[in-house]
């Protein structure tokens, strides 16, 4: 597949480095913006980054409001609430300051405001009839890259499941990406989120659908984790770690729409909907049993991720280089805090074969992984990752 024709799209801009942020009032000022929609979360109003937005905004003339109800893993319902917020504002853009959660509240606000109907009427892949409300997104964490894609997730709550909306008309208009907006997410947010940055990157690269351009990206995504993700957890107000897991996070996010991610995420999908396992926490628990799996598909891929992740494999043969791939993983998440396996989450073992099932259902992102996978593997992968 390697000479497959992409279509390789990113947000009009990406303003990127410490202290980027303070350009958006100058950014929405120059697109004509008279009012804005700040959507973000407690957490960010918690951590005091609200202000020092909201403020040079106001004082360059632009108009702000501010919707803070968004909550992690977001629910179909906040959208509905969110846009109720923007057209009584009478705003005209929406700005998503927070994780990926408040970023994807935000892509949807803009779409639905344009165009009516409820978020639902959008699930699945190219349902969007155009471009929303001009979309700003700052990210506060180093994780979704949602910055950067034509992507959002939803909590199901009926189905207990996470259902994704695709469509070109959900990249922002600019991401601006401010590492100095990272320095408050606490260790265990940055640990999930860096290592969700580190899964798009390790899927992507070893993709089914995987093209030589977006493997370029991948792969630095994957070394730019492993150079500065510990330091970012255990030190959180290093800019040096913050500005490398940043790019990490843009690097994957950037891998996203043009190849997209496979099994890990769609394994991670019911940890999420039905036990309420942050999204990064999941991916990372599931993200060497899958490796493990997916191994004879692309022993040099694994092999180079090895590498990239700083493992020595010369004098090694191709199967025990890649195999350097899954311990190197391992070992990342062990010194980022993560709990190892998924019965530390509080998931009975016995829900294995209906998560299994789950799991199979999210065929956008199984087709996409590089060995073909039955819904006993599977279950075989989950028990491995128990
Ligand atoms: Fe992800």
């Amino acid at each position: 597949m390697s000479d497959r024709i992409i279509d390789f799209r990113m947000p009009q801009s990406l303003v990127m480095g410490i202290g980027a942020s303070r350009q958006l009032p100058d950014i929405l000022q120059k697109k004509g913006i008279k009012k804005a929609l700040i959507v973000t979360d407690q957490g960010i109003v918690q951590a005091g980054l609200l202000p020092a937005i909201r403020a040079p905004i106001e004082a360059a003339g632009v108009g702000v409001a501010v919707f803070d109800g968004v909550e992690p893993d977001p629910r179909i319902e906040i959208v509905a609430a969110c846009v109720s917020a923007f057209k009584e504002a009478g705003a005209g853009a929406v700005v998503g300051l927070g994780g990926g959660s408040s970023i994807d509240i935000a892509k949807l606000v803009s779409i639905v405001a344009a165009h009516g109907g409820q978020v639902t009427d959008y699930i699945g892949t190219g349902r969007i009839p155009g471009p929303g409300a001009p979309c700003f997104a700052l990210p506060t964490t180093a994780g979704t890259g949602s910055e950067v894609t034509p992507i959002a997730i939803l909590s199901d709550t009926n189905a207990h499941l996470k259902k994704g909306i695709v469509s070109e008309y959900l990249y922002p208009v600019a991401a601006i990406v401010d590492p100095s907006l990272m320095v408050s997410a606490p260790p265990s947010v940055t640990a999930y989120t860096g290592m969700d940055a580190l899964t798009h990157a390790i899927e992507a690269y070893t993709n089914r659908f995987a093209v030589p351009f977006v493997d370029a990206l991948a792969l630095e995504a994957v070394r730019q984790t492993g150079w500065h993700l510990r330091r970012a957890v255990t030190c959180g107000i290093d800019l040096d770690a913050r500005s490398g897991m940043a790019r990490a996070a843009t690097l994957g996010g950037m891998c996203l729409g043009s190849v997209n991610t496979a099994a890990v995420h769609a394994l991670a999908y019911p940890l999420g909907g039905t036990f309420n396992v942050p999204h990064g926490l999941a991916n990372t628990v599931l993200l060497p049993a899958v490796m493990e799996f997916n191994l004879p598909a692309n022993l040099d891929k694994y092999a180079a991720i090895a590498e990239a992740l700083g493992e020595e494999t010369r004098g090694l043969s191709r199967r025990e280089a890649a195999l350097r791939a899954i311990r190197a993983v391992k070992d990342l998440s062990v010194d980022v805090g993560i709990p190892q396996g998924m019965r530390h989450l509080g998931i009975p073992q016995d829900a294995i074969p209906k998560m299994a099932e789950g799991a199979m259902e999210v065929t956008r992102l199984m087709n996409n992984n590089p060995r073909a996978i039955t819904v006993r593997d599977v279950r075989l992968i989950y028990e491995n990752a128990y």
